[in-house]
C-alpha cells in the first residue's frame, strides 16, 4: 500500500499491486491503515453507517484544534469539508438533496441534445486536423462545456476554470510535495475568488442553471459562503476531472481492442455497456477512504474505531469472485455494471447518469466521424493516483489497423 501511494510505477499500472494485495487477504493492514480490493468488502464499507468519509472527526482533540487554526478557507479544495463528499449525515443529506434536484433522470435526459451538439461542434473544430491530442482537444472539452452550462459559467471563463481544476485535482492524492501544495493552493485561492464573483453575478442575474436554482432554494437560504463554495466547486471539479479520464481511457482500450470497436460500429446499442466495461476495467477514480466511527467488523475482520480503510475501487472492479477473467476488456460482459467505479452507498456519484451519457455520446460521435481513428505516438498518463487517466493521448484520424 505504501508503494501504491508513493511509487511512480503505480500511475502507469496499479493493477499488479492490487493483485498482490488480493493474495494477502480481503482486508490488509500495514500498521497505519487498512486496505481492500475485495468487491464485497468495498461495498460493505461504503454502505455502512459505521464509517465516516472524513478523517477529521477521528483526529485527537489537539490535532483538531491545530487544524482549525491553520485552515485557510480560501484554499480549501473541493474535497475538503464542507464539501459533501467528506461530510456525514445529517449535514450530507441536506447538501445532497439541494444538488440532487438538478440531476433527476428527466433533467439529465434533457441534456442529451446539448451533449450531442457540443460533441459535434468539437469534432467540426478538428476537421482538417488529421492528428491531435484527444485529451486536450476533445475528452476534456466536452465535460467542461457541459458542466459549465450546468453551473452557468460564461464561455470565455471556461479555459481558466479548467486550468484551476487540473491544479486542484492533485490535492486528492496522498503525500503532496511542497511545490505541488503551493501551486495547488495558489490556484484554489484564485478559484475561490472567481467563484465569489460568479455567485454574485448569478444572484443579480439568475439563469436556468444549477447554481441559480440552489441560490433561489429557500432550503439553501442559510448556507454559509464556504458551504456554497463546497457544493459548487465539488460539482465543477467532479464534473470534468473524472469524465475526461473515462473518455480517454475508453479510447486507449478500444484502440488496443480493434475487434471490439468493430463490433460496436455494427452494434451501436452496445455503447452504453462498453462505457460500463471501461469504468470497470480502468476506473477513472481508483481509490476512496472511510474511517470507522466505532469498533466494527467487515468481512469477519475487526476494524477499530478511528481506523482508516482504503477502498481500492479499481481493484474491487477486478475481483475474480464477481467478474470472470477480470483483467480482460469485454464490451459485451453481461455484469460489467456491477462495478463500484461510482462508489456505493450515500456518496454514490451524483453525476453518474450524466457521466454515462457524456461518455457514450462522445465515443459514438468520435468513431462515427472518424472510423479510422488510432492512437499514435507516445501517450502520457496523468501523474495523479486517485484519478486515473491520460494527460496526453495523440491520435490520428487516418490510420486504421485492420481488426484482428
Ligand atoms: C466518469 C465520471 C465520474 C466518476 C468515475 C465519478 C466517481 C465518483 C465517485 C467514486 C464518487 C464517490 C467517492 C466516495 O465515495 O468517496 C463520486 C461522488 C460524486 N460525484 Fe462523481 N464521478 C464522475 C462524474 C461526475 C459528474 C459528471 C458529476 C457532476 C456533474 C459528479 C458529481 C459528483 C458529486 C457531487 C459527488 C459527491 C456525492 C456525495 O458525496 O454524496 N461526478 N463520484
Amino acid at each position: 500500500m505504501a508503494g501504491l501511494a508513493t511509487d511512480p510505477a503505480y500511475y502507469d499500472d496499479p493493477y499488479p499491486s492490487y493483485e498482490r494485495l488480493r493474495e494477502r487477504g480481503r482486508v490488509v493492514r500495514n500498521g497505519f491503515v487498512a486496505g481492500t480490493v475485495d468487491h464485497a468488502v468495498a461495498n460493505a464499507v461504503l454502505r455502512s453507517d459505521q464509517f465516516s468519509s472524513s478523517a477529521l472527526g477521528e483526529l485527537p482533540g489537539p490535532l483538531q484544534r491545530l487544524h482549525a487554526r491553520v485552515r485557510d478557507e480560501d484554499t480549501l479544495s473541493p474535497v475538503d469539508p464542507p464539501s459533501m463528499l467528506v461530510v456525514d449525515p445529517p449535514v450530507h443529506t441536506r447538501y445532497r438533496r439541494l444538488v440532487a434536484r438538478a440531476f433527476t433522470a428527466r433533467k439529465v435526459g434533457r441534456m442529451a441534445d446539448r451533449v450531442e451538439s457540443v460533441a459535434a461542434r468539437l469534432l467540426d473544430d478538428l476537421d482538417g486536423e488529421p492528428t491531435f491530442d484527444l485529451v486536450g482537444r476533445y475528452a476534456s472539452q466536452l465535460p467542461v462545456a457541459v458542466i459549465a452550462d450546468l453551473l452557468g459559467v460564461p464561455d470565455d471563463e471556461r479555459a481558466q476554470v479548467l486550468g484551476w481544476g487540473n491544479h486542484a485535482a492533485v490535492t486528492l492524492d496522498p503525500g503532496l510535495t511542497w511545490a505541488q501544495y503551493r501551486s495547488s493552493s495558489a490556484a484554489l485561492r484564485e478559484m475561490h475568488a472567481w467563484f465569489d464573483g460568479h455567485l454574485d453575478r448569478l444572484r443579480r442575474d439568475p439563469g436556468n442553471d444549477l447554481l441559480s436554482q440552489v441560490l433561489a432554494d429557500p432550503e439553501a437560504a442559510d448556507l454559509t459562503r464556504m458551504e456554497l463554495h463546497g457544493i459548487g466547486l465539488l460539482v465543477l471539479g467532479a464534473g470534468f476531472e473524472t469524465t475526461v479520464n473515462l473518455i480517454g481511457n475508453a479510447v486507449a482500450l478500444l484502440d488496443a481492442h480493434p475487434d471490439q470497436l468493430a463490433w460496436l460500429e455494427d452494434n451501436p446499442d452496445g455503447w452504453a455497456n462498453a462505457v460500463e466495461e471501461v469504468l470497470r476495467v480502468d476506473s477513472p477514480v481508483q481509490l476512496t477512504v472511510r474511517f470507522a466511527t466505532q469498533d466494527t467488523e467487515v468481512a469477519d475482520e475487526a476494524v477499530r474505531a478511528g481506523e482508516g480503510v482504503l477502498v481500492y475501487l479499481g481493484g474491487a472492479n477486478r475481483d475474480p469472485g464477481v467478474f470472470s477473467d477480470p483483467g480482460t476488456f469485454d464490451v459485451r460482459r453481461d455484469n460489467a455494471g456491477e462495478h463500484v467505479a461510482f462508489s456505493a452507498g450515500i456518496h454514490f456519484c451524483l453525476g453518474a447518469s450524466l457521466a454515462r451519457l457524456e461518455a457514450a455520446v462522445a465515443l459514438r460521435a468520435l468513431y462515427e466521424r472518424h472510423p479510422d481513428l488510432r492512437v499514435v505516438g507516445r501517450p502520457e498518463r496523468r501523474t495523479t493516483r486517485v484519478l486515473r487517466g491520460f494527460e496526453y493521448l495523440p491520435v490520428s484520424t487516418l490510420a486504421r489497423v485492420p481488426a484482428a
